[in-house]
């Protein structure tokens, strides 16, 4: 059967990966697909590079414009990143009729809606399973394996710099600056690492995947980002004493006024599987009505890995291909006319418990005085450790569980126990989900 002409745009770990997986797999992916998918022309500014990683046998060309308007392609792969070059080349690519294959997260998160209504005019497919925790088929298990739910939240450990800076933190007991160094000199981070350590990039995957659980439109601009560079080596200890481990996780939960899109370093149980996740491997918790939670795991990045996503959307485009565009499953799971403006709550309204660590002066009343403050906001403790003051020493760390609460009334109690004479500095504050 005629093959279906692929033009790759970006040859670096991921198109390699992409390349070298298509053809070991050729035959199988032929066979589930219903016909060849063969790439035909790759674009990038490195020829010398496109040409050791495919072996000079595919069309090589500096141009990727040359690519997107090429009559013969008919799906386009776009692995360039960012929302440069690379949202000019996907729009031009929709407006030339192409479908396209895409693992820019930062793209779609920003700039999402104006794409995906584009494609939905041209009557084109914009697949993306690679944006959200690389390997792991997260995208397709949202929008249809779990289509009969109402999705109450989602987490996810969905940046693996992260969550391998974080995992040796607590191994080894180091200090970010120390880990962030090893994780850069392994590859996990990038040279500028800012994305990762921010909290960026999981912001980007979690506003795609809020919008395609809850049926809204990308709103990264509205989502809460805080990274790990602030975290201490000290924190993951004390929230270790009491059960905890601490993750940087991605959160979208339904609330009745709007909906909570939040990245963060979190407390979460010791016990929980999700808080068992290590090194740079990636996991997303689904809590939907009618399944319960549901957990995916896998490598959130990688040649390999994510050329594994990349392809089945290849394939899931191949097989739709000459289908009626009314009758594919919709971009955003949610039939474009019925995706809803539910706004995305401000950080103040976020309902959630706390960690809070507190260095105070070790004399009788002082627990008094911070709980007292505490009752006052309503906010009941669920945990209390308090360290002894080392020798010689007149302070003492004090640190405490709360239950839920509003971010607005934490912060208000918070700002009145930093007030007290016997609370030196700031009160270390983070986020704690039960899950
Ligand atoms: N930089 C990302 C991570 C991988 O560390 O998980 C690509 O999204």
């Amino acid at each position: 059967m005629k093959p279906i002409n692929v033009g790759l745009l970006g040859i670096g770990t991921v198109g390699g990966g992409t390349f070298t997986v298509l053809k070991r797999n050729a035959e199988e992916i032929t066979r589930r697909a219903g016909r060849p998918i063969r790439i035909t022309a790759v674009a990038d500014k490195n020829l010398e590079l496109a040409r050791k990683v495919t072996g000079g046998d595919v069309r090589l060309t500096d141009d990727a414009f040359a690519v997107v308007a090429d009559p013969e392609i008919d799906i386009v792969v776009e692995l360039i990143g960012g929302y440069g070059v690379a949202k000019e080349l996907v729009l031009k690519a929709i407006e030339n009729g192409k479908h396209v294959v895409t693992a820019n997260k930062a793209l779609l998160a920003v700039h999402g809606n104006e794409i995906f209504a584009a494609a939905q005019k041209k009557g084109v497919m914009v697949a993306f399973e690679a944006a959200v925790a690389g390997g792991i088929p997260i995208i397709k298990a949202l929008r249809e394996g779990l289509t009969a739910n109402r999705i109450e939240w989602i987490a996810g450990i969905i940046n693996g710099t992260t969550n391998f800076i974080l995992s040796e933190m607590r191994d080894k007991g180091l200090p970010f600056a120390e880990v962030l160094k090893e994780a850069q000199a392994l590859g996990y981070a990038e040279a500028d690492p800012t994305f990762d350590i921010e909290g960026v990039d999981a912001a980007h995957k979690a506003t795609i995947m809020s919008a395609i659980a809850f049926g809204i439109p990308m709103q990264f601009d509205k989502a809460y980002v805080e990274g790990i560079s602030k975290l201490d080596a000290m924190d993951i200890t004390y929230a270790e004493q009491l059960g905890y481990r601490i993750k940087l996780l991605g959160i979208a939960r339904r609330r009745e006024q709007g909906v909570e899109l939040r990245v963060h370093p979190t407390l979460i149980p010791a016990k929980r599987l999700i808080a068992n996740v290590e090194g740079a491997m990636n996991a997303v918790l689904v809590q939907g009505d009618a399944v319960g939670a549901t957990l995916y795991y896998g490598k959130g990045a990688g040649a390999e890995p994510t050329a594994s996503a990349v392809i089945a959307d290849l394939v899931d485009v191949t097989r739709l291909h000459t289908s009626d565009p009314e009758h594919r499953v919709p971009h955003l799971a949610f039939q474009p006319d019925q995706v809803r403006d539910v706004p995305v709550l401000p950080i103040e309204d976020v309902v959630t418990s706390y960690y809070l660590r507190m260095h105070v002066e070790d004399k009788p009343g002082v627990l008094a005085d911070i709980t007292r403050i505490l009752a006052d906001s309503s906010i009941s403790i669920e945990a209390l450790l308090q360290k002894e003051a080392a020798e010689g020493e007149s302070h003492t760390d004090i640190i405490m569980l709360t239950h839920q609460t509003t971010e607005r009334n934490a912060n208000a109690a918070i700002a009145s126990i930093e007030a007290l004479p016997v609370v030196q500095g700031k009160v270390v504050k983070l986020r704690m989900e039960s899950l």
